[in-house]
């Protein structure tokens, strides 16, 4: 199969990087360009200071464009970029995703602003497919989801699913990567960091609502915690049908099975994986077959795509509590852009040539 020459918006961040990592392998998309904000311009793209654990793979010979230019995008378009993965901050989002799709690439967003915007699909492969449908092809605008929001859901759209959701408590403890690179760096240096994530609670909870197309009472509070990646929440859910500990598991475990999407590149083995107790460290790379210790993103386009479930519990017969655990910067942003991105690719929604709407 030819691959789809994308973009990425953003040159030095964490995510980024990280979409850069995991396109530098892509089987169906080849990364053509990069363009960010002034700090890189024109800079070849081997000198920007590589800001993720894991070596620097080999990228192609590219050269830092300027994001906000619309001759850029145009040049692009007409070298047969058809796709830009975007990860702007909010407010560049909100300014720029447009004139990329205005310019006839289409963008598949890691940033916040237009994520719930009607016209923008807001999709998780795995539990709301159907969404990228709603616009028809081809495909011009979509988002990924809020990265606290993946522990929270998966679990919580099996169990809907089979016991009916009425409410829920979530409390999760974020790693700093989550801030982005500078805010992390800060927090390392100063080895204290505020738990406090403004906005954050609301967002998720708006995102919930949206993806499950389900309304409720539920309570949430987000903290930042001193861990680098990996993003964790405690539940407690409230059920119309009784439930124990034994049937959430196997429900869980079946679900994981039925809505795997095995086809896709970056498609975890399983999308759930169910552990006695969860390990910040060991679990942090789920499923790319169970949980590799120190996987390369650039090749194990898997890893770190699934969300762990533990410490399972029923207090009452139609209440759960239970943990859950993924990788903020992998399934939680850029492998969770590409992974929908591929899903569009895979139904026929993405555009081979340049879109001028
Ligand atoms: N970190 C996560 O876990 C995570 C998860 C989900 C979603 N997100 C979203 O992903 C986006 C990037 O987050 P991050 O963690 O990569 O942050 P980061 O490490 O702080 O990087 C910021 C990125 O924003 C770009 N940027 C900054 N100022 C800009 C400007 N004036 N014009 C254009 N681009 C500008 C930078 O581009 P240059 O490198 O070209 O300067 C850089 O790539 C944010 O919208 C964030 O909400 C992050």
């Amino acid at each position: 199969m030819e691959r789809l020459k994308v973009a990425v918006l953003g040159a030095g961040g964490l995510v980024a990087q990280r979409l850069q990592q995991r396109l530098a392998n892509h089987p169906w998309f080849e990364l053509a360009a990069v363009a960010g904000s002034p700090r890189f311009h024109e800079r070849a793209l081997r000198d920007v200071p590589w800001v993720l654990e894991e070596p620097r793979p080999e990228l192609p010979d590219l050269t830092v464009g300027d994001v906000t230019d619309a001759s850029t995008v145009a040049d692009l378009a007409s070298e047969g970029v058809v796709l830009a993965f975007s990860s702007l901050p909010r407010a560049q989002a909100a300014e720029l995703e447009p004139l990329w799709v205005n310019g006839g690439i289409s963008v598949f967003s890691n940033a916040s602003a237009f994520r719930g915007v009607e016209g923008v699909p807001l999709v998780i492969p795995e539990v709301n497919p159907a969404a990228l449908e709603s616009e028809g092809a081809p495909l011009t605008h979509a988002c990924a989801t809020n990265c606290t929001l993946l522990p929270l859901i998966l679990p919580l759209a099996a169990l809907h699913e089979e016991y009916g959701l009425e409410t829920y408590t979530m409390r999760s403890e974020q790693g700093l990567s989550g801030g982005g690179h500078a805010y992390m760096q800060s927090a390392l240096q100063a080895g204290t960091v505020d738990p406090n994530i403004p906005g954050e609670a609301e967002k998720t909870e708006a995102e919930f609502s949206h993806i499950l197309q389900w309304q409720g009472p539920a309570t949430l509070e987000c903290n930042r915690v001193m861990r680098a990646d990996g993003h964790l929440v405690v539940v407690e859910a409230k059920f119309g049908r009784t439930m124990d500990a034994k049937g959430v598991h196997k429900t869980l475990e079946s679900w994981a099975e039925h809505h795997a999407l095995p086809d896709l590149p970056s498609a975890p083995v399983k999308p759930l994986s169910v552990v006695e107790t969860i390990e910040a460290t060991t679990h942090l790379f789920a499923d790319g077959e169970s949980f590799p210790l120190n996987p390369d993103p650039s090749e194990s386009l898997a890893a770190g795509m699934a969300v762990v479930v533990g410490n399972i519990r029923c207090p009452d017969s139609t209440t759960v509590q239970f943990e859950a655990y993924s990788h903020n910067t992998l399934r939680g942003a850029a492998g969770g852009v590409i992974f929908l991105a591929e899903l569009a690719h895979w139904k026929g929604l993405l555009s081979t040539k340049p879109v001028h709407p």
